[in-house]
C-alpha cells in the first residue's frame, strides 16, 4: 500500500485492492488532529464533522520524507504521519493476519511468563500471537490458587458469569456441568447459550499429576475451511441453520441461537460454535434434517480427528488462552483415584484483550502488524 499526491497537488491517492483510490478530502480533514480541533485528552472531536463544508477541497499537498502536508480550501493546515495513515486506512481492509492450522502445527505459540511482560514489547507479541494462531500458551506462571484472575486483569477485564470470577475444573461428585467429571469431553466452544458468548477463556493449571487428563484444541476456522472446500452443501447447511444452546440449572436458565459455523456479511469466517451436549436443532423439514444431522456429525468428526486436533498435557504453572470464537478445546478422561487435576479457568471479553494490545503496539511505535 502506498500513498501518492497527483501532479496538480491537489489529489492524494492510495493503492488499495489493485486501484488508486482519491482520498476524500473531508475523510482526511475529519482525521486532522491540530490543536483546537480535538480535546487535549481524550482525543475526541471539539466539534461536529457534519458542519463542516461539503465541498471542501485540498488547496494544496505535499509528501516530504514521512510526512504528508495538507492545506485545505477552510484554511485548516494539518501534517500526516504516513505510517499512521496507512495503518489508519488498513483497518478498512477486514482480512485480519489469521494463521489456520492442524494437527501438523510446527511453532506452536508458547511463551515464558515475565512479571512485566505486558507493560513491554513481549506482551504485544503474546497478544498478536494469540489472534494469529487463536491460541497461546504461556508457561512458568505461578501455580498458585487464584493468580489466574491477576493474569486476566493483566491484558483485560474479567467476565463474571453465574460460575463466579472464575471456576475451578476439578472433579466433583455432582457436577453441575460434564467439565467437573472425570469423563472426556470432546472439542467444543464454551458457553454459546450466552449474550454474548465470551470472547477468550483462559485456563490455569495449579496442579496435575493425574493420570490422562490431556488438553486437546482444534482450530474451528481451519476445519470451516476444510468444509467449504470439501463438502459445500455441508458448509451451507452448518453457516445457515440457526441452532439453540441453553444451559438450565436449579436457579438458572441461559438460551441463545447461532450458526455453527457464523459468516461475516463478506463471507468470511466469524466464529464457530460447537457444544454437542446443549445444542437443540430446529424444527426442519425431514430431508433438511437428514442433511444437517450429517454435516453436525462430520464438523464434530473432524474438530475431533487427528488431522484437526492437538493434544497435549498443562503442566502446573501453564496458562491456556483460546480464543472462544474460533479455537475448540476438549480433554481426555482422567483417573480420578490417581494424583490430582486442578485447572481454575475464567473468561475475558475481546475487547479489553485487544485495547491491551493496541495499546502496546502504540506505545512501542510497531506498525503493520495486527
Ligand atoms: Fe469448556
Amino acid at each position: 500500500m502506498k500513498i501518492g499526491v497527483a501532479k496538480n497537488k491537489k489529489k492524494i491517492f492510495v493503492s488499495l485492492y489493485k486501484k488508486n483510490i482519491e482520498l476524500h478530502p473531508l475523510w482526511l480533514r475529519e482525521r486532522v488532529n491540530n490543536q483546537g480541533l480535538l480535546d487535549k485528552n481524550t482525543g475526541q472531536r471539539l466539534y461536529d464533522p457534519a458542519d463542516l463544508n461539503h465541498k471542501l477541497k485540498i488547496k494544496k499537498a505535499l509528501i516530504k520524507k514521512k510526512l504528508l502536508n495538507v492545506e485545505f480550501t477552510d484554511g485548516i493546515e494539518s501534517h500526516y504521519h504516513i505510517d499512521e495513515l496507512l495503518e489508519e486506512i488498513n483497518k478498512n481492509i477486514s482480512n485480519k493476519k489469521i494463521f489456520l492450522w492442524n494437527s501438523r502445527i510446527k511453532n506452536k505459540p508458547f511463551f515464558k511468563f515475565k512479571t512485566d511482560m505486558f507493560n513491554n514489547r513481549e506482551g504485544y507479541s503474546f497478544l498478536e500471537k494469540f489472534y494469529k494462531y487463536g491460541f497461546s500458551i504461556l508457561k512458568n506462571t505461578p501455580a498458585k490458587k487464584n493468580f489466574i484472575i491477576k493474569f486476566a486483569n493483566l491484558i483485560g477485564v474479567v467476565r463474571p458469569t453465574n460460575f463466579g470470577v472464575l471456576f475451578d475444573v476439578k472433579s466433583v461428585r455432582k457436577a453441575s456441568d460434564l467439565a467437573y467429571t472425570p469423563h472426556s469431553l470432546s472439542a467444543h466452544t464454551d458457553n454459546p447459550y450466552r449474550k454474548p458468548i465470551p470472547g477468550i477463556q483462559i485456563l490455569h493449571c495449579v496442579k496435575n499429576d493425574s493420570e490422562g487428563g490431556h488438553s486437546t484444541l482444534t482450530d474451528g476456522f481451519a476445519v470451516a475451511e476444510y468444509l467449504k472446500k470439501k463438502h459445500k452443501n455441508f458448509f451451507k447447511l452448518l453457516t445457515s441453520v440457526k441452532i439453540r444452546f441453553t444451559f438450565v440449572s436449579k436457579d438458572t436458565i441461559l438460551e441463545n441461537w447461532g450458526e455453527t459455523i457464523e459468516l461475516n456479511k463478506n463471507g468470511s469466517l466469524k466464529r464457530v460454535r460447537l457444544s454437542p451436549r446443549l445444542d437443540y436443532v430446529p424444527i426442519l423439514k425431514k430431508d433438511q434434517l437428514n442433511q444437517f444431522y450429517k454435516a453436525r456429525a462430520l464438523f464434530i468428526k473432524l474438530c475431533n480427528s487427528k488431522k484437526f486436533m492437538i493434544q497435549f498435557k498443562l503442566e502446573p504453572g501453564d496458562m491456556l488462552i483460546m480464543d472462544n470464537y474460533r479455537t475448540l478445546h476438549g480433554r481426555t478422561a482422567f483417573n480420578m483415584n490417581i494424583g490430582e487435576r486442578h485447572l481454575q479457568g475464567c473468561y475475558i471479553d475481546h475487547d479489553s484483550a485487544e485495547s491491551k494490545m493496541k495499546y502496546l503496539k502504540r506505545k512501542f511505535n510497531i506498525y503493520g502488524q495486527s
